[in-house]
C-alpha cells in the first residue's frame, strides 16, 4: 500500500484549480480517511470530558482544522500527529464559540450540546444556511430546551443556559419532527452528562451518530440504542480519557466507487465497513457494476459491461445518502437511458446540474427532482464547484470526460476530502491540482503516478 506525502491543508485552496485530463481507466488500491462527519462530532464530543481523549484515523480535512480552531477558542487544547488527535477538555471554560468559524462549519454547532452540559451555559452562533439548503437548527433548540435550557436566539447568536440551580440539563423524552443527525448528536451529547434518562424518538439511524455513541460510551457514558430510531441516554455525573478510532469515509468510500464506475477501472478500497454502503453498492449494482467483498472491510470494483439507468430517491440512513447524490448524478449522466434523481433531504442540493451539463451532460432540474438523459460521452470544460460532494461529482466526470477538465471551488473539495487528487494520482488518473487559474500550471503537488500504484 502506498502511504500519501502528509501534506499541510493547501493554503491556496480558494485560487486553485484541479485539472484533470479523462479518459484514463484506474488502477490500484485506494485507501478510505476517517469519517469527516463522525470526526467532527467526536471532536465535540471530547469537550463533555476533562481527561485526555486520543481520537485516531482523523482525517487530513479543512473542517477538521477548523473545528479544532473552535475548540482552542473555547479553551481546549489539542495536538495532532498524523492521524491521531489528542483533545484535552479540562481547562475548558469558554462558552462563546467564535462566530467567524462557526458560520463556516455547520458541525460546529453541534456542540452547543456538549458545551452546555460541562458548563451550563453556550452563546452559540447560527451557523447560517449554506449553498444546499436553508438548514434550520430548530430541532436543536426545542430539544435543548425540553432538557431544562433557555434558549433564545437573537442577532444571530443561540443563547442558552440550564435553568436548574446544580446547572444540570434534565433528562426528558424528545420526539424529533424528522431524523436530522445533528439534532440528534446535539441532543445525545446534551443528554450524556444530563440528570436522568433521555429518550431521543424519531433519531437520526447514521453511522455517524453510531459512532458518537460509541465514544461516548467508550469514556462511560451509558447510551443505548443507537443506530436504532429511539437512543436511549441514562445521564452520568463524569466521564473519563479514551483511546478511540474513527470509522471509514463511507462517503468518501462511495465517491470513489463512483469514479471507478466511471472510468470502467478496477479498484481495491480498505478500510470500508460494507453496511454503511449497502444503498450505494445496490444502486451500483443495479446499474450493472460489479462489486465484491474481498474481505470484511474492503471492496473490489471492476469495470461494468454497459452502465444502466437507475433512479434515485435520498433518504435518511439507512436509504441513499444525500451526500452521494451529486457523484451519482455524473454517474448516471453517461448511463444508458433515462433516470430520475428525487432530492428529499435538502430544498438546494441539485446545482452541479448545469456545471454537469457543461461538460455535454443532458440534465434538467425542476424542483428537488431532475432528469437526467445518458450521452456517450462526456467531453471536458471549466466548472465550478458550488459545495463539498458538488465538487466531487465534477471531479468524478472528469475522470471521465474526453480532453481536460478544469475544476474550481477547491475550498469546498478540501473541506472533506482528504487529498482526493493525490489519492486518485497514486491509481493512474491524470489529475493535477495548479495555482490560480491552471493558465500558469504553477504545481502545487505532484504525486508520482505509476511507482505508487498497488494492487
Ligand atoms: N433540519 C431542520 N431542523 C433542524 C435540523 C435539520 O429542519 O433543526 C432539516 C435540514 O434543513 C435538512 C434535514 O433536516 O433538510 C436533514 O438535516 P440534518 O440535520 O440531518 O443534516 P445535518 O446534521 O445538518 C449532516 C451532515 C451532512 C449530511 C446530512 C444528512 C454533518 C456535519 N453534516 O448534516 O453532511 O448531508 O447530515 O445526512 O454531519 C456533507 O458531508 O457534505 C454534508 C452536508
Amino acid at each position: 500500500m502506498s502511504s500519501l506525502p502528509d501534506a499541510k491543508l493547501l493554503p491556496e485552496a480558494d485560487s486553485s484549480v484541479l485539472q484533470i485530463w479523462g479518459g484514463h481507466p484506474l488502477r490500484g488500491h485506494i485507501k478510505v480517511s476517517g469519517a469527516k462527519n463522525s470526526a467532527l462530532v467526536l471532536m465535540a464530543g471530547a469537550l463533555l470530558c476533562s481527561e485526555d481523549c486520543r481520537i485516531r484515523n482523523v482525517p487530513l480535512l479543512a473542517d477538521v482544522e477548523r473545528m479544532g480552531q473552535v475548540l482552542s477558542a473555547l479553551g481546549v487544547s489539542l495536538e495532532r500527529n498524523g492521524d491521531i488527535l489528542d483533545i484535552n477538555a479540562r481547562d475548558f471554560s469558554t462558552s462563546k464559540a467564535p462566530y467567524e468559524l462557526v458560520t463556516q462549519l455547520r458541525a460546529s454547532f453541534f456542540a452547543i450540546g456538549a458545551i452546555l452540559a460541562r458548563l451550563g451555559v453556550a452563546q452559540m452562533p447560527l451557523p447560517g444556511g449554506c449553498a444546499i439548503g436553508a438548514r434550520p437548527v430548530d430541532l436543536h433548540v426545542r430539544g435543548l430546551q425540553a432538557m431544562g435550557a433557555e434558549v433564545q436566539i437573537e442577532h444571530g447568536i443561540c443563547n442558552a443556559h440550564v435553568l436548574s440551580s446544580d446547572g444540570r440539563l434534565k433528562g426528558a423524552k424528545i420526539y424529533l419532527d424528522s431524523p436530522s443527525v445533528g439534532a440528534t448528536e446535539t441532543l445525545m451529547m446534551a443528554a450524556t452528562l444530563a440528570d436522568g434518562e433521555t429518550i431521543l424518538d424519531n433519531a437520526a439511524r447514521e453511522p455517524e451518530v453510531v459512532d458518537l455513541a460509541n465514544f461516548c460510551n467508550s469514556m462511560g457514558a451509558k447510551i443505548q440504542g443507537a443506530g436504532t430510531s429511539t437512543i436511549t441516554i441514562q445521564g452520568v455525573r463524569k466521564l473519563h480519557s479514551t483511546d478511540y478510532t474513527v470509522i471509514p469515509d463511507r462517503i468518501e468510500a462511495g465517491t470513489f466507487l463512483v469514479a471507478g464506475a466511471i472510468t470502467r477501472s478496477d479498484l481495491l478500497l480498505s478500510p470500508v465497513v460494507p453496511e454503511h454502503l449497502l444503498p450505494v453498492i445496490f444502486k451500483l449494482q443495479e446499474m450493472g457494476v460489479p462489486i465484491v467483498e474481498e474481505a470484511p472491510n474492503s471492496l473490489r470494483i471492476l469495470p461494468a459491461d454497459t452502465l444502466k439507468a437507475a433512479d434515485i430517491e435520498t433518504l435518511p440512513h439507512p436509504g441513499f445518502p444525500t451526500d452521494m447524490q451529486a457523484p451519482f448524478m455524473a454517474l448516471l449522466a453517461v448511463a444508458e437511458g433515462d433516470s430520475l434523481i428525487n432530492e428529499t433531504v435538502f430544498e438546494n442540493r441539485l446545482r452541479h446540474a448545469s456545471e454537469l451539463n457543461r461538460l455535454g451532460a443532458d440534465i434538467r432540474v425542476k424542483g428537488n427532482i431532475a432528469f437526467v438523459r445518458g450521452v456517450p460521452l462526456l467531453s471536458g470544460a471549466p466548472v465550478l464547484g458550488s459545495d463539498l460532494r458538488a465538487a466531487a461529482a465534477l471531479v468524478v466526470a472528469g475522470l471521465a470526460a474526453s480532453g481536460k477538465t478544469t475544476i474550481k471551488g477547491l475550498q469546498f473539495l478540501d473541506r472533506g476530502y482528504d487529498r482526493l487528487d493525490l489519492k486518485l494520482q497514486q491509481v493512474g488518473a491524470k489529475i493535477q491540482r495548479l495555482g490560480e487559474t491552471g493558465t500558469d500550471a504553477e504545481l502545487i503537488e505532484n504525486g508520482n503516478n505509476s511507482a505508487s500504484v498497488s494492487t
